[in-house]
């Protein structure tokens, strides 16, 4: 009767699995503060993908690391042909096809030598210089054959900048999610170890959101949908479920829920020392997320929720 009435269900086809691509043919490193992550080189991630599509993830968010010494000022590696990200787009579509729907995040701070988002002056993020890089980086992904791109840094006007300079380039099948409500949250401190992405100086104050706010959250919503945004992302999920449900009453689009590295590390710390029991826990989450409202989540725990049975 439980089974029968209940209201929320979690399915495979609504997970996404992030990865870290480093710019290398093979080889991969363990990421601490994220046990059972690593980043890998490109074979490697080639091997974890084929064995992820057999557990039933359609869906990879890629995150690319510059490498040492590749790093400057505005960023240039992130819009290269060559870059980690575009080799493992090209090499993940030649090999998977249609099988496999390919997302890439779009933002400058793993390519910038001062770690922020955008381009600076002064100490000071720039916000409209800012929107041209990303557009340019987005069009690089999506030559390479990427599906979606994924701008995550919270600089206003770049779903328009985006989306313009995509449909401009020919790739106008091309779609975006937005990272719409993205807040200056603490649980992304794993994730900048992982992408060597953290500020060299100051935080991200300026350009994401406050947690205070969520009537906010609804007007950055609204803007990226006018700007062309085809789906829109909530960030960090569990600390914002009430901004997800709200999210979820006001757009006609599908919602995205970023469940984050410091989400997934915290779970797996507690249960490391046995006083957390993560399947459990681990379905619990899934489960709230989507009864928020999220159509689809982005989640660490996707590969050993399906392969531990912890979700149907
Ligand atoms: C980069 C980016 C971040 C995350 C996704 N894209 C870090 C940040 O904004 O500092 C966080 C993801 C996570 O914590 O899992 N703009
Ligand atoms: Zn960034």
């Amino acid at each position: 009767m439980r089974e029968v009435v209940a209201e929320t269900r979690t399915h495979r086809s609504s997970l996404i699995q992030p990865h870290f691509c480093l710019p290398k043919d093979a080889g991969s490193e363990a990421i601490a503060s994220m046990p059972g992550i690593e980043r890998q080189g490109l074979q490697d991630l080639l091997k974890t993908v084929a064995t992820d599509l057999k557990l039933g993830i359609q869906s990879v968010l890629l995150f690319g690391l510059a490498g040492d010494g590749a790093k400057d000022a505005t960023g240039s590696r992130s819009a290269a042909p060559d870059s980690a990200v575009t080799e493992a787009v090209r090499a993940l579509k030649a090999e998977f096809g249609d099988e496999l729907l390919v997302m890439t995040d779009v933002c400058l701070c793993a390519y910038t030598d001062h770690g922020h988002c955008g381009v600076l002056q002064d100490g000071e993020v720039l916000n409209d210089p800012s929107l041209p890089l990303l557009a340019n980086m987005a069009i690089a992904h999506a030559d390479a054959g990427a599906d979606v791109v994924a701008p995550s840094d919270m600089m206003d006007g770049r779903v328009a900048a985006i989306r313009g300079g995509l449909d401009a380039a020919g790739h106008t099948g091309v779609s975006l999610i937005s990272y719409a409500v993205k807040y200056a949250s603490a649980w992304y401190g794993p994730f900048r170890d992982a992408a060597a992405s953290a500020p060299g100086h100051g935080d991200r104050k300026s350009y994401q959101m406050d947690p205070r706010n969520s009537r906010e959250a609804l007007r950055e919503a609204a803007l990226d949908e006018e700007e062309g945004a085809d789906m829109l992302m909530v960030k960090p999920a569990l600390s914002y479920l009430d901004v997800i449900a709200a999210l979820r009453d006001s757009t006609l689009l599908p919602v995205v829920a970023y469940n984050v590295s410091g989400e997934y590390s915290a779970v797996k710390a507690a249960a490391d020392r046995g006083w957390l029991d993560e399947a459990s826990v681990v379905n619990e989450t899934l489960t709230s997320i989507a009864r928020a409202g999220a159509n689809l989540t982005i989640t660490y725990h996707a590969r050993e929720a399906l392969r531990e049975g912890w979700i149907s």
